[in-house]
């Protein structure tokens, strides 16, 4: 397996659909993997807040017989101290057998890979790519409305987004056509814009939800992100604009699934919550079979080598 996983584009259609598979198969028996990371460390660095990553990761880690050790926050740690990155995972490296790095600034991950000989997994550089969100972001929609053939959504903060940055890059590898709504000032960054081009995508912008809702198969909502704008009058005049309810989706089809990576603040009000369009909190929930799968991969005695 390969040994980094950095942005959506590390992500071929082979590798994505190897470790959807091998979650697939710890879904369904995950008694079967219960001693597969025995004596494997796997370490967290998180920079930046985070619930679901960093607990889905300790989880899955656990549930493989592995063991976790957590850099805790940035003020319990040496980072406090002034210590740079690179020291940071110099360090860690000599610790552990894989580390699951998050930080605030883009292009960090890429960074601290060219320092470590362990395996790293971005999970999160600012408003870079989020892979493995977008690992359990494929297997829900796989496992809901399919990942070829299928019409989506993407709406929100496409220009800060990174889970966005890394879902728009993957899906060019299926046939899938991506509608993106957003306001303008919120639109997809250039650097996203250009791979999707390079692959062979067409990116379709639309300001209006109303535009597309009715042919999508899923719509994919994500959180205006507060942290990333250079000032709050900036935030302000976006926030609160795109914002769906029950009444809203009555114009979907009833199929259409409903997702966001989650924290959500008010861009799905909670009576969507109750409507079969919701499938947020089961995506969120397969952040741990896709997270174990993916670590079984990359750290398992006999899976060893790259990705196919
Ligand atoms: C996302 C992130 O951190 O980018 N959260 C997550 O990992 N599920 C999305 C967000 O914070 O809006």
């Amino acid at each position: 397996m390969r040994q980094q996983v950095i942005t959506a584009a590390d992500l071929s259609r082979a590798d994505v659909n190897r470790v959807l598979d091998r979650a697939a198969e710890i879904a369904d028996d995950p008694g079967a993997v219960d001693d597969r990371l025995a004596g494997e460390v796997v370490a967290l660095c998180f920079f930046e807040p985070s619930t679901r990553t960093r607990m889905s990761f300790e989880t899955a880690t656990h549930r493989l017989g592995g063991d976790v050790v957590d850099m805790g926050t940035p003020e319990e740690s040496s980072v406090a101290k002034g210590e740079s990155l690179a020291d940071t995972v110099r360090v860690v490296d000599g610790y552990a057998d894989a580390i699951v790095l998050r930080h605030p600034r883009e292009g960090a991950a890429t960074l601290a890979a060219e320092f470590v000989d362990a395996p790293l997994v971005n999970a999160g550089d600012g408003a870079g790519h989020h892979p493995t969100q977008t690992l359990l972001d494929l297997y829900t929609m796989r496992s809901t409305v399919g990942l070829d053939g299928v019409t989506v959504g993407v709406m929100g903060d496409l220009k800060y987004g990174r889970t966005v940055h890394s879902l728009a890059t993957a899906l060019t590898a299926f046939d899938v056509d991506q509608h993106f709504v957003s306001p303008e000032s919120l639109q997809l960054p250039p650097g996203v814009r250009l791979d999707l081009h390079d692959a062979g995508a067409t990116v379709r912008e639309h300001t209006d939800l109303e535009a597309v809702l009715s042919e999508l198969d899923a719509l994919y909502v994500t959180r205006i992100q507060r942290e990333r704008f250079p000032d709050e009058s900036a935030y302000r005049e976006v926030a609160g604009q795109y914002r769906i309810d029950a009444a809203t989706l009555e114009a979907a089809r009833d199929d259409m699934v409903v997702m966001h990576p989650l924290p959500r603040i008010d861009e799905i009000a909670p009576d969507v919550d109750d409507t079969d369009h919701a499938v947020y909190f089961r995506q969120a929930h397969n952040g741990v079979p896709v997270r174990m799968a993916l670590l079984d991969l990359m750290l398992a005695d006999d899976q060893g080598g790259e990705w196919e």
